[in-house]
């Protein structure tokens, strides 16, 4: 007989509605705020918050530096995929704390390069203007589309055309924005290097840039002013790993493994506790209470909740493991309130796997967890590191488990360990620049709140009145018995391209 059987269903986020609370001015969507805690640190002086309840899933179609910086800039934060060599993990954190807004680092080409041949890199990178510089990294111009005819000058060297840097404005050492923007005003130039005091190019600066780099103002940082970095490791190499991810000052690291309820997790979480005691660590993923307080007990300050409902998963058909996302939600969200009324320490709950469109997130949220992770979402975007592909005249981005025979490959080489896959690989559609989809998912994520009466996160967990829905009542919240356009129809379709 097995030690419990539960007879209750377990349900998940789509089978939950919310009830509306009152709504005033203060909480009109325009008001609502969105910061949440990212996780617990028992230092005061060293708390970290996002701005937005999102972040992207660890996962190698998902979560590399530029979605690392571009979901930074607007609030949320890449969890950097650990299913990769620890030098390239370490490139990818490295590029994400180097990264200055409005700053760029664009590939330099050599002086005695031809046009012909730099040509062939303006195609690979899609750059049109480049730095010139010699071997030891010393600046000595720029050369742009405009400095040549390719028909004309293939064969002439890069130093033939560039602008020599005797004709270009340059700024020593600025780390401020606003002071190259002024610069730049002054000069009536549109570009700017930034050189060191030995004339070493550091980086450039745009002008069309500058703008939209100042318009950040959810943008999340250390205390350096530096873009937060979240690595996830594994329970394998850890030991090495966290060293190398501590050396490039990674903020905060989260543990990625289906079942997070493990010995191996507990010894790696205390490991980091007793070695690197100022590097928070989340753990995960957990759906149960006992899961829950075993992690939180070994120093886990943030937990993620879910398994086998992920878009990619396959664990619940291959292991029969598994829980409904909402159900997971409900149980550990009650384990972690009974623990902060215990202990006072607050420790987030991460909704993570299966979420099909926002009211998902909104409705996770309703439930209590502090934010939600997502692979699918985020893997649709430009900004994730997949090549775009037509598919019937559709733009599709390829999208893959970590648990999948293509992510597992790299790990097979290292620990000849999988007997079988707990993930699949496929397409999703593709939808653009992330800055446009986060707008209108937060619109509607604050539209939500709004209507239950909440001007931001706390008080959503306090007030949210959610209610089971049947079937049915699911069919007549979509619209029906009516003859839609295609193009309504393709807009409603949320499980392809919601936002
Ligand atoms: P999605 O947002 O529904 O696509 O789910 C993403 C989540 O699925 C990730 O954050 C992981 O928790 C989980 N996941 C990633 N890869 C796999 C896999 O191969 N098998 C099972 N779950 C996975």
């Amino acid at each position: 007989m097995a030690k419990k059987i539960i007879n209750e269903p377990s349900r998940t986020l789509m089978e939950y509605r919310l009830l509306p609370g009152l709504t005033t001015a203060e909480n009109s969507p325009a008001e609502i705020s969105l910061r949440t805690p990212l996780v617990y640190t028992p230092q005061q002086d060293k708390k970290f918050f996002l701005n937005i309840p999102l972040v992207s899933a660890a996962m190698q179609s998902v979560s590399s530096d530029r979605m690392g910086i571009e979901l930074a800039k607007l609030g949320g934060v890449a969890f950097i995929y650990s299913s990769q060599s620890i030098e390239a993990q370490i490139g990818m954190i490295e590029k994400i704390k180097q990264h200055k807004a409005g700053f760029v680092n664009p590939k330099a080409v050599k002086p005695e390069m031809t046009i012909q041949d730099m040509y062939l890199i303006r195609h690979e990178t899609g750059h049109s203007t480049f730095p010139v510089v010699d071997d030891t990294g010393i600046f000595l111009g720029l050369i742009s589309k405009w400095d040549y005819d390719i028909s004309l000058h293939g064969s002439f060297m890069v130093k033939d055309r560039m602008i020599p840097k005797k004709n270009i404005e340059v700024g020593v050492k600025i780390t401020d924005l606003k002071e190259a923007n002024r610069i730049l005003l002054e000069s009536h130039k549109s570009i700017l290097p930034i050189l060191d005091e030995t004339g070493k190019l550091l980086h450039i600066v745009f002008r069309k840039d500058i703008n939209d780099q100042l318009n950040n103002p959810l943008e999340v940082h250390d205390e350096k002013k530096r873009l937060l970095a979240v690595a996830s490791i594994n329970t394998h190499d850890y030991k090495e790993r966290v060293s190398a991810l501590a050396t490039a000052e990674v903020d905060v690291l989260s543990i990625d493994s289906s079942d997070g309820f493990t010995e191996y997790q507990k010894e790696t979480i205390e490991w980091i506790r007793k070695n690197y005691p100022q590097i928070p660590v989340i753990g995960g993923n957990i759906i149960t209470q006992d899961g829950f307080r075993y992690l939180v007990e070994a120093g886990a300050g943030a937990v993620k909740v879910g398994m086998g409902g992920g878009s990619i998963c396959i664990t619940q058909e291959q292991k029969g493991t598994g829980r409904g996302l909402a159900t997971t939600v409900i149980d550990v969200v009650g384990a972690r309130d009974k623990y902060f009324t215990e202990t006072g320490k607050y420790i987030p709950v991460v909704a993570d796997g299966g979420v099909t469109s926002t009211k998902d997130i909104t409705i996770a949220l309703a439930l209590g967890a502090d934010y939600v992770m997502m692979g699918r979402y985020f893997a649709r975007m430009e900004e994730s590191p997949t090549e775009k592909i037509v598919v019937n005249n559709r733009v599709m981005k390829p999208y893959w488990g970590e648990g999948s025979a293509r992510a597992r490959d790299w790990k097979n080489k290292r620990y000849n360990q999988s007997k079988f896959v707990e993930g699949v690989e496929g397409l999703v559609e593709y939808a653009g620049h992330l800055r446009d989809n986060l707008d209108e998912t937060l619109a509607k994520i604050k539209s939500s709140m709004s209507t239950c009466g909440a001007k931001n996160l706390e008080e959503f967990h306090e007030k949210a009145v959610l209610e089971l829905v049947s079937a049915l009542s699911i069919r007549e919240g979509k619209a029906h018995d009516i003859y839609q356009s295609t193009e309504t129809n393709e807009n409603s379709e949320d499980m392809k391209n919601d936002n």
